[in-house]
């Protein structure tokens, strides 16, 4: 089982957008796949209508009193099922704090690997306890980024995070979305991508009406609109991912 996460320290850079849509593709492509849902704001949730279970605190899931298979959701595709948002995951750095340890996530992740080959974490944005669980357990961490200069302070924040905590970089990955060749700024950063930004992924994610309208249609793009732009930026950065897993 492999284990990949959508992280960086901004909101609104599309991180949840992505992890929905690379769910979908890999889900498409005939691998069991498990997306979970660590956002409190539940927005990838959200996009599959799916409600938390009554029963889904994350508390009792830190303190090791109910199984992970418990917090589990169809949702709604083949291939594909959720761990939904819970509002306790609101707590989950605190509970971290008083419970857990660096490999805490690592060990709750791992029974999952009887029934899915592949797990998506889509993750709040923040540099917490959480995170450094994350990082942690994570094959690779995939960072969407905007390319503007406040996204490469954020990507040498996340840097200095991760070598303070002696984690490896070599599992980041950033990658562009929200892409608007209209703009100079953006056209320039695809062309020339400042040094710092290193291990990035081939291709980007466009800015896209259609990734909007996923709202409107709660489904991943690819399903309401198969021959657009969006669909296939996902498909291509997905058969990436894909080869660098190993799936
Ligand atoms: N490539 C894109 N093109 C257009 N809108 C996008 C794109 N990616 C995300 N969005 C929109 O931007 C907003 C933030 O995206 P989201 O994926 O929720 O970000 P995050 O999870 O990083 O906070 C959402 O309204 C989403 O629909
Ligand atoms: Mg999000």
């Amino acid at each position: 089982m492999k284990l990949i996460a959508f992280h960086n320290i901004k909101g609104g850079v599309g991180k949840t957008a992505s992890a929905v849509n690379i769910a979908y593709q890999a889900s498409a492509s005939g691998i069991p796949t498990l997306l979970w849902d660590l956002d409190p704001q539940g927005a990838a949730s959200w996009y599959f209508s799916r409600q938390a279970p009554s029963d889904a605190k994350a508390a009792k899931l830190v303190k090791g009193k109910t199984p992970i298979g418990r917090l589990i959701t169809e949702s709604g595709l083949p291939q594909l099922d959720l761990i939904p948002s819970d509002v306790s995951f609101r707590n989950m750095d605190l509970q971290l704090e008083k419970h857990g340890h660096a490999n805490a996530l690592q060990s709750w992740v791992e029974p999952l690997a009887e029934d899915y080959a592949l797990v998506i974490l889509d993750c709040p944005p923040s540099l917490s306890r959480l995170a450094e669980n994350i990082f942690a357990a994570a094959d690779r961490i995939y960072v969407p980024m905007i390319p503007t200069w406040l996204s490469v302070n954020s990507w040498e924040q996340l840097q200095a995070f991760v070598k303070d905590k002696g984690l490896d970089r070599k599992r980041f990955h950033p990658f562009f979305t929200l892409v608007d060749r209209r703009k100079r700024l953006h056209r320039e950063f695809l062309e020339k991508p400042p040094e710092d930004i290193k291990r990035r992924l081939a291709g980007y994610i466009p800015y896209a009406s259609d990734i909007e309208r996923m709202g409107e249609y709660r489904q991943p793009v690819a399903l309401f609109a198969p021959r657009s732009p969006a669909a296939l930026a996902y498909r291509l950065m997905w058969e990436q991912m894909r080869k660098q897993l190993k799936l």
